[in-house]
């Protein structure tokens, strides 16, 4: 495989900019080798600039639920840039896009837009000190909900990958109101609320996580943390960034039949354009400035580019029924291919799928929070990776991310996927 342009571009990259990219996980810092510098996406394949094709199972981190560049996000973005870029005043669009999020997820009543996911769960999280007056939150090891100091504290995604998962540049203060639970693990979050009576303003988690690779949570443990959530009088969280609209219509929320107090989105939202959104409990986003006292603001808010592709997204998602259901026959026929794989390897690694979201553990351990999603063996992961990339298949280049599959990918993808897969873990499993 050519990668002479990428490589020469990465390394004029270095230059300019951290890294070469403009976000870590982008690096293959941890699976080795140089990233790839993309030329253009369509449906399920990507195109490096030295003429490789790849079935890919990244988009773009989580947006690309319908695959690259899908006709009818091109043809809203096309309209939308003869009216105007952005207008810092309100658009007719703004409202439809607020009504058709309330339609789809039930638990939001209000919802305000943003510009990245990042921005959604710190402005939640004030949302949520402002309404019930208390300063500590409680996180999970091993979730990610964005850069903001508050939550890289164990957090997981690139901060995990390339071991940095508590930040050096976050003060001492911010962290001291970082309180961390084990994932699924409800003791672990009765203790803290103990220790810290009255002073937890919320709890925030991935309800299902895609930032260690994918784990779901338990049902058990998330109806107790919704009861013990409405009785100490905390506003629950879920960060839905990565898996709203993707594991269903309704998002984690739908698929685990709890009803948050806020929720947090992102990726899919913005249809590939820079969006995240925050919404829930009309009492407590009346809090948000300017119908209250808690300021939250932003330049291109709702900036009409991101809201037409937004809005074609979602309109999309409402109006194909069965849309979901298609998506998790193809998930399940690439994870039961997988899976055969694996045991025909004689090997027993943990395959865990919640719709189109997968990973493949390099271990036998059942992996359901932090302390076994790092029992992976990491440099089996790298050199997976590496296969299947020579073998035109491009996934995540990290263990602790999902691989998402989309509505474009088709059974052919899909066979050569599960075929890459057989012969790369055949090269060096033995
Ligand atoms: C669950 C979750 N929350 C928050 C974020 C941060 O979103 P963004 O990268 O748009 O700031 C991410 C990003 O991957 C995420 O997966």
């Amino acid at each position: 495989m050519n990668k002479t342009l990428s490589t020469h571009l990465f390394n004029e990259a270095k230059r300019y900019i951290p890294g070469g990219v403009n976000s870590p996980v982008r690096a293959f810092k941890s699976v080795g080798g140089n990233p790839l510098f993309i030329k253009n996406g369509a449906g399920s394949k990507l195109y490096d600039v030295d003429g490789n094709e790849y079935i890919e199972y990244i988009g773009s981190w989580g947006p690309h639920l319908f695959g690259h560049n899908p006709p009818f996000i091109k043809e809203a973005l096309l309209k939308a840039i003869e009216d105007g870029t952005s207008f810092g005043a309100p658009t007719e669009l703004e409202v439809k896009i607020a009504k058709l999020i309330t339609k789809l997820v039930p638990s939001v009543e209000m919802v305000r837009m943003v510009n990245s996911g990042t921005e959604a769960t710190m402005s939640a999280v004030r949302a949520a000190r402002g309404f019930t007056k208390k300063e500590k939150i409680i996180k999970f090891e091993g979730c990610y909900h964005g850069h903001a100091d508050y939550f890289l504290i164990k957090a997981g995604s690139g901060a995990l990958t390339l071991g940095v998962p508590d930040s050096p540049g976050v003060t001492k203060a911010n962290a001291a109101d970082t309180l961390v639970a084990d994932y699924n693990d409800i003791g672990s979050v009765k203790k803290l609320i103990k220790e810290n009576k009255n002073e937890i303003a919320a709890i925030i988690i991935e309800p299902i996580v895609g930032n260690m690779g994918v784990i779901r949570a338990k049902d058990d443990f998330i109806t107790a943390l919704r009861e013990i959530c409405s009785e100490e009088k905390i506003v629950l969280i879920f960060d839905e960034v990565m898996t709203g609209f993707r594991v269903a219509k309704g998002g984690a929320q739908e698929v685990l039949g709890i009803k948050p107090d806020l929720t947090t989105f992102g990726k899919i939202i913005g249809g590939g354009l820079p969006v995240g959104a925050f919404g829930g409990k009309k009492e407590i986003m009346e809090m948000i400035a300017p119908s209250g006292p808690v300021y939250q603001a932003g330049t291109l808010s709702g900036n009409p580019l991101a809201m037409s592709a937004g809005y074609a997204a979602l309109s999309h998602i409402n109006e194909n029924k069965d849309l979901y259901e298609n998506l998790e026959k193809s998930s399940k026929y690439l994870e039961d291919g997988i899976k055969e794989n694996i045991k025909k390897l004689n090997k027993n690694f943990s395959v865990n799928r919640v719709g189109s979201m997968m990973s493949l553990f390099f271990t036998d351990k059942e992996v359901i929070d932090f302390k076994s999603a790092v029992t992976s063996d990491t440099n089996l992961f790298g050199k997976y990776f590496q296969t299947m990339l020579s073998r035109g298949i491009y996934l995540a280049p990290s263990q602790f991310e999902a691989l998402f599959i989309s509505t474009v990918h088709s059974k052919e993808d899909l066979d050569k996927t599960i075929e890459a897969n057989m012969k790369s873990l055949s090269k060096f499993l033995k």
